[in-house]
């Protein structure tokens, strides 16, 4: 499973871009605005410090000027992934720059139908959102599963289920059972899959005899 990390704070990036756990990021409007900078310049900068695929969100709703917004982020980098909503203007504009050779992820997908529909406009990813369903009282989780089901019963779809909205690592885990091919989690998530008390109470114990030992390894 590829692990994308879902911000656009460039120190959390450069930091966990070091570890190499990360395989791309996914930014989106909110996370920009979060971030405090400009937009083309903070994906230029992530493109430079990730190599793996970036996602850089359009920000208009119609068919034309998603496109000329579309065309104009893929010239930022080589590594730049087109974020597109699922709308019809939305997947129109995935279906035209698919074709290009430029890479889309269409984002905002809360049903299988709408999975299905972006992967027959050509879609790199498509990005189904797990905690926002289940923060409305529904299963997230499910539509990761019946998403995954449907793009496997044809070969043809090359479409990768893309995580989003992970709100805990356990949402990472039920995803990767499921077969999902990239998770994107904000970096907290990402820093929250090391942790358990039993690993820092092991280190502890191990450390404290070994000092014991009064050797050296260097
Ligand atoms: O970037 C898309 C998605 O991951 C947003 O997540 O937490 O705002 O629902 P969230």
């Amino acid at each position: 499973m590829k692990f994308f990390l879902d911000t656009a704070e460039i120190n959390d990036i450069r930091e966990l871009a070091a570890s190499g756990l990360v395989d791309g990021i996914t930014t989106n409007p909110s996370l920009v605005l979060k971030s405090g900078r400009q937009f083309v310049d903070v994906v230029r900068e992530i493109c430079e410090i990730v190599p793996g695929p970036v996602s850089a969100e359009v920000i208009s709703t119609d068919h034309e000027t998603m496109l000329a917004e579309g065309r104009k982020l893929a010239k930022i980098a080589a590594n730049v992934v087109v974020k597109v909503p699922l709308t019809p203007d939305g997947l129109k504009t995935c279906n035209k720059l698919s074709k290009e050779g430029t890479k889309v992820n269409v984002t905002l997908c809360f049903t299988p139908a709408q999975a299905l529909l972006a992967a027959k406009s050509g879609a790199a990813y498509i990005s189904p959102f797990v905690g926002r369903l289940d923060d409305i009282g529904t299963d997230g989780m499910k539509l990761i599963a019946d998403v995954v089901q449907i793009y496997r019963a044809y070969a043809h779809i090359k479409t990768e289920v893309l995580v989003a909205s992970v709100r805990h690592p356990i949402h990472i885990i039920e995803a990767a059972k499921l077969g999902a091919d990239v998770a994107t989690m904000p970096p907290s998530v990402l820093r929250q899959m090391f942790n358990h008390p039993l690993t820092d109470k092991g280190l502890a114990a191990f450390l404290a005899d070994w000092a014991k030992t009064g050797q050296k390894i260097l």
